[in-house]
């Protein structure tokens, strides 16, 4: 059988070059309200048809879609999808309201077709390397992490024809934490099987840009029910040196510490290595590649130019293969909604001086009197 693909909005266009990678795979599809960008893209990468409406690409022969539009779009693109039988890809984040996360598990469940997450950062090679050896257990137990996107976006609140851009409302027009999942996704792979229980949110204030609803930086705890703790910091205001993809893991044998700039390195520290805790010191990461999950390690030039490190390769493959292997995604639906959550509690919690908030059972939580945010 042939897996027909459509996407939607031209960000998903980063996953073409891993469809392609994949035998039995097709992308046959591409959609977006934007013309000139439509016929030009699908001519430049050759896909068949083009549909300027996205419900007319829903009627098409097509199997699977990828949501690569705006955040708002995503939970109304995947509910028509999942009705009309086709699997899901989204881009991050999920949604936009936690109503919109029960929804779209209510019909994940319904029609019981593969709902997957696209959060490439949880692919970033390093990432996937720390993950195996917290697998192996080399950290010990792991019982704090944190997760750093410091990228000044202001500049994206308006498109190069003047007009304003849906991130000057969703993203820099809201308060909190409002693009956990790449900082948080990572971690959470790496304290796989806990949840979030509790999360709390503070703000620095506006000082660059007090144009914005969003504060310069959004600091957000998040506690597992286990009481271990993660800490996300999103900046998408500052002016400074970007810095996406900054991680952290202390476990109880070890640590790990992801570049800050300027020559930094990934960098560890096992216990056992050094004579003893007092002269502790760093290692680079690369004497550890051994640990470099097979398929990173063998990937080939096709994969590897898939985009972000090979990244955006093996995340298509495990849709992918989810859909033919008929098992959960490695960052399923429940997931999605937890790490999206945390946005969307963190502007109460930030709103609030910091309030602590209850994160809902997106697993359990089946009966409308239990789908609660709790004050
Ligand atoms: N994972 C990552 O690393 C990463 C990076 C960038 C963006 N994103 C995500 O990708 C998504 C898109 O971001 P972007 O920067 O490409 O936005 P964008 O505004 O530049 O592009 C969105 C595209 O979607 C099209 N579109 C909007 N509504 C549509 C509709 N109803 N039907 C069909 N097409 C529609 C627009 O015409 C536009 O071409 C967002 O969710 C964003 O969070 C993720």
């Amino acid at each position: 059988m042939k897996l027909k693909v459509g996407i939607v909005g031209a960000r998903g266009l980063s996953t073409l070059k891993g469809f392609r990678a994949i035998p039995d795979v097709e992308v046959v599809a591409l959609c977006d309200l934007d013309e000139d960008l439509l016929e030009a893209q699908a001519r430049k990468h050759n896909i068949p048809k083009t549909y300027r409406i996205y419900e007319d690409m829903l009627e098409a022969d097509i199997d699977a879609v990828v949501i690569g539009t705006p955040m708002q779009c995503h939970v109304p693109q995947a509910l028509a999808a999942l009705e009309a039988g086709k699997h899901v890809l989204s881009e991050v984040t999920a949604g936009v309201t936690i109503d919109e996360l029960w929804w779209l598990i209510e019909w994940v469940e319904k029609y019981k077709k593969v709902y997957m997450m696209a959060e490439n950062y949880c692919y970033i090679p390093e990432n996937q390397l720390i993950l195996n050896m917290v697998r192996q257990g080399l950290f010990g137990e792991v019982y704090f992490g944190e997760g750093e996107y410091l990228h000044d976006i202001k500049h994206l609140t308006v498109y190069p024809n003047g007009k304003t851009s849906w991130r000057k409302f969703w993203q820099l027009g809201k308060r909190g934490t409002f693009y956990p999942t790449h900082s948080l996704g990572p971690v959470m792979q790496w304290f796989k099987g806990e949840r979030i229980k509790h999360i709390a949110c503070f703000g620095t204030g506006w000082h660059t840009a007090p144009e914005f609803r969003q504060e310069d930086t959004s600091i957000t705890m998040c506690q597992l029910e286990s009481g271990k703790l993660i800490k996300i910091r999103v900046d998408c205001i500052s002016e400074r040196p970007h810095n996406m993809a900054y991680y952290s893991l202390q476990g109880t044998k070890g640590c790990y510490e992801a570049p800050r700039g300027l020559g930094d390195d990934h960098k560890i520290w096992l216990k056992g290595l050094d004579e003893d805790t007092d002269h502790a010191r760093w290692r680079p990461l690369k004497e550890f590649y051994e640990y470099l999950p097979e398929r990173y390690r063998n990937a080939t030039e096709e994969q590897k130019a898939a985009g972000h490190w090979g990244g955006d390769f093996f995340i298509v493959q495990d849709f992918v293969d989810a859909i033919f292997n008929e098992c959960d995604p490695p960052i399923d639906v429940y997931d999605a909604c937890e790490w999206t959550a945390v946005a969307l509690l963190s502007e109460l919690s930030v709103m609030n001086g910091g309030k602590i908030m209850e994160m809902p059972d997106f697993r359990r939580s089946k009966k409308a009197k239990d789908q609660i945010i709790k004050l």
